[in-house]
């Protein structure tokens, strides 16, 4: 991908991560979905009082993708206050997972620590869409 628009997306996710609402952990994601066509889509973490709906940021970020009409995501980039770059929760890999199993995912710090994944790496012998095509 071209340098600019990671940049670009590592930019938009540092922003929208100061928007998170995380009262309860106080641990701030912010992540920016690249789509195939090079557009840009971010989501935050939002938790609730009943602590359980929490919503992560990835996958925020993908229903944001869904709602402007290009689900087919080619790179993930996730920003959080950490010492060491984070990877997706196992819910979110799966749900990105429907997107584009070979989706690449770059977890960066504020401190610009960097570190890169493919989602088939993190989400090895996925369940996906093809399971449900075999004959009854
Ligand atoms: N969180 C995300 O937004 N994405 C992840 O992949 C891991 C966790 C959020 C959920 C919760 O608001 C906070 O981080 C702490 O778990």
């Amino acid at each position: 991908m071209d340098i600019e628009l990671l940049n670009h997306a590592v930019h938009a996710a540092r922003v929208v991560r100061e928007r998170a609402y995380a009262p309860y952990s106080g641990f701030l994601v912010g992540a920016a979905l690249v789509d195939e066509d090079g557009g840009l889509h971010v989501g935050c973490n939002m938790e609730n009082a009943s602590y359980g709906l929490t919503q992560c940021a990835e996958r925020a970020a993908l229903t944001a993708a869904t709602a402007a009409g290009n689900r087919r995501i080619t790179t993930c980039v996730i920003v959080t206050d950490s010492e060491h770059p984070v990877a997706p929760c196992g819910a979110c890999r799966q749900v990105l997972a429907e997107s584009n199993p070979q989706m690449r995912i770059i977890s960066v710090t504020l401190n610009d620590d960097r570190k890169e994944w493919t989602l088939d790496h993190l989400l090895p012998s996925m369940f996906g869409p093809r399971d449900l095509l075999n004959d009854k």
